[in-house]
């Protein structure tokens, strides 16, 4: 099945809103719990960028997990930051530990050299994934650690019509209807290696972790 692109920024307000109160306990905290056992010695990070933060929740769990490291989040739709922002400010005790930022990755520029960067459910967004995993060689020194989890496009619409009524039934159509699309935007685990070896990344591992997941991991 070929690629689909969907829109790459999440900007509709009723899209945004029903993201934000989604439920995501499980994916989010698998990520955490693979983003520790492929970087176990990264604890003591004092640096991490989550790209594509969107309503942070991912972000707050991250704090709890690197407890040292200032976060800086960066996402390209306000209108995600504002549930981020609205959480955050509800956190007095983590002010000054994450910093949100309205950027398209495309235009972020840091002088930061991250321990740790991370992103969940971005990459199927971008048009061009070249664009990504410059940007990732960009911010990156030999030191830093790499750690992307995304969808995978499934073989056929009827698997991805299987996924969507096994995870998002019960959700609000709109979250339904995104979750199904992003599957659709999603690259295959080759495709994924072939972007990294186009862009000297090979270093990368590329794993799928489960029936809808991959991750890369390591440092460049
Ligand atoms: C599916 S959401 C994932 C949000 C968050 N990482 C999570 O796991 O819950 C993707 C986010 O990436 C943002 N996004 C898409 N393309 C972007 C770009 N080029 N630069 C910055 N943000 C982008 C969207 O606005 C959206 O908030």
């Amino acid at each position: 099945m070929n690629r689909l692109l969907e829109p790459e920024l999440m900007i509709e307000p009723e899209q945004v809103s029903a993201y934000a109160e989604a439920d995501f306990e499980e994916p989010h905290s698998n990520f955490i719990d693979l983003l520790k056992h492929y970087c176990s010695t990264l604890y003591e990070a004092r640096s991490v960028l989550d790209l594509g933060c969107g309503p942070g929740d991912i972000t707050f769990k991250l704090t709890k997990a690197f407890p040292k490291a200032t976060i800086d989040a960066v996402d390209g739709s306000g209108e995600m930051l504002k549930f981020a922002e609205d959480i955050l400010e509800g956190k007095p005790w983590l002010h000054g530990r994450i910093n949100f930022i309205h950027s398209m990755i495309q235009d972020f520029n840091s002088t930061t050299q991250y321990d740790l960067i991370i992103s969940n459910s971005l990459l199927h967004h971008i048009p061009e994934p070249l664009v990504f995993w410059n940007k990732i060689k960009e911010l990156s020194s030999p030191e830093t650690y790499i750690f992307i989890m995304d969808l995978l496009r499934p073989d056929t619409i009827e698997e991805a019509q299987r996924l969507r009524d096994l995870y998002v039934k019960y959700e609000p159509e709109i979250l339904q209807r995104d979750f199904y699309n992003s599957l659709l935007a999603a690259f295959e685990v080759d495709e994924v290696r072939e972007q990294l070896a186009k862009e000297d990344l090979s270093n990368l591992d590329v794993l799928q972790v489960t029936d809808r997941h991959l991750i890369v991991f390591g440092n460049i």
